[in-house]
């Protein structure tokens, strides 16, 4: 059997709409609305979908603690295909939120069997474009995180195999260790709440790495002690596999409260109170109080040979040490939405919402909306020919790489994997 969407594969066409409503992801936009400021990538749909933001948003807006990770595995080169999850990250570290980026070694080492010290200088590169980008915040390798892999084990109590086949299409013939870095990476998403402390805590991902955040948020519920539901007129709070002794914190936390056989019902009280009392409990006792996480979907900014942007498709990307006549080559004869002859694209225009060079300026070339407005103008109407706008775009990505190549090399010092 084999899942809608798999994290390994790397030629998949999603249907985004259908894609949404069948795995309950919501719409960005009401989640942001009340965001003090808004980046470019809600702006111009690039984010477009997320589970549980909103208490991310409200952490902004509040000035309340909140953490922002995300994961690369150091399979080859980082590339443009990466940058975009890496700027959401930055941004978010920008309005508050605590920074981790792990790489994820296990998981090249386990699934693309590359060696530790290939995804030690692969690591290193991503580390480079992430500071390159402005992050501050918490570094590391997987393999060299001990209590990561110790938080993995316990994760690894409330997993069963068939969840795994049913999330994964895993078979009797997957490795061990590709379920064991599946098992890591939940333990990553949960890890700036050891670490630091109890957070609501975002991970800004392409949408084929879904089934991990689906398989986490389950997974961090299933570790918590306690659940609370607000009932008609009272609060219950249910072990679930709480000591004695915290249930019977619980009851005396709250003037009131009535204590039964594995739940304690309370009056009075608000629920959000109550949530925050019980996380306090549950740590005292040894539990974890983990914040179900929350995740943003982006959409895929297309490979220059259509397609996903993947390194096992050199073609179709462009990684940040490439030579630039290389990089010229690859643009100039990247896919576009011309149309077949130079009458026809004078007199239709052509489609770039189809091409992969308005993609590749709109995630990254093109910061100013009016520059970017009057290339889809010309495009559209017909006024351009794609061999003149390659050839801009060309120009543009050159100039990028350079700039961005000099800020990677500046901080290699600050790398730690
Ligand atoms: N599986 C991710 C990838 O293929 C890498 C990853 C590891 C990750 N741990 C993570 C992503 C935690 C997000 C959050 O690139
Ligand atoms: Fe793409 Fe530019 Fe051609 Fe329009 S004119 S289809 S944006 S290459």
């Amino acid at each position: 059997m084999e899942p809608e969407i798999n994290p390994w594969s790397s030629n998949q066409s999603l249907d985004v709409e259908k894609f949404f409503s069948e795995f309950g992801i919501e719409p960005i936009s009401q989640a942001i609305a009340d965001l003090p400021e808004l980046p470019y990538f809600f702006l111009r749909g690039i984010v477009l979908g997320h589970r549980d933001y909103g208490q991310i948003a409200s952490a902004i807006r509040n000035r309340t603690p909140f953490h922002i990770l995300t994961g690369f595995m150091p399979s080859g080169h980082p590339h443009l295909g990466h940058l975009m999850v890496m700027k959401e990250v930055v941004w978010h570290v920008q309005q508050g939120g605590n920074g981790y980026i792990t790489i994820a070694d296990r998981e090249a080492h386990a699934v693309r069997g590359l060696s530790w010290e290939k995804c030690r200088e692969y690591g290193k590169e991503y580390l480079a474009c992430l500071y390159a980008l402005g992050f501050e915040g918490t570094t590391y390798a997987q393999s060299r995180n001990d209590r990561l892999k110790d938080l993995a084990f316990e994760a690894a109590t409330k997993v069963n195999f068939s969840e795994l086949t049913a999330i994964y299409g895993f078979g009797p013939d997957t490795d061990l260790a590709h379920a064991e870095s599946v098992i890591t990476q939940v333990a990553d998403i949960l890890y700036p709440q050891i670490d630091r402390a109890p957070a609501p805590t975002l991970v800004p991902v392409g949408i084929d790495q879904d089934p991990h955040i689906r398989l986490t948020r389950g997974i961090a519920h299933k570790l918590r002690m306690f659940t609370v539901e607000e009932r008609d007129g009272y609060i219950s709070v249910r072990s679930k596999n709480a000591p004695d002794a915290a249930l019977a914190a619980v009851h005396k936390a709250f003037r009131g409260s009535k204590k039964y056989e594995g739940h304690v019902d309370i009056k009075g009280a608000q629920c959000n109170d109550v949530k925050g009392k019980v996380r306090e409990i549950e740590l005292a006792h040894g539990g974890f109080g983990f914040f179900t996480p929350s995740s943003t979907y982006h959409i895929f900014m297309p490979g220059l040979t259509g397609g996903k942007m993947s390194s096992s498709i050199p073609e179709s990307i462009i990684s940040f040490y490439e030579p630039e006549a290389a990089v010229r080559k690859k643009v100039m004869s990247g896919i576009t939405g011309g149309r077949m002859t130079l009458q026809e694209q004078k007199e239709l225009g052509g489609e770039p919402d189809k091409c992969s060079l308005y993609m590749l300026n709109l995630f990254h070339m093109v910061s100013d909306d009016n520059v970017l407005l009057k290339i889809r103008k010309r495009c559209v109407s017909g006024e351009i020919t794609c061999g003149q706008c390659k050839k801009e775009t060309a120009e543009r990505v050159v100039a990028f790489l350079k700039d961005f190549r000099e800020k990677m090399d500046a901080c290699t010092e600050r790398i730690r994997v």
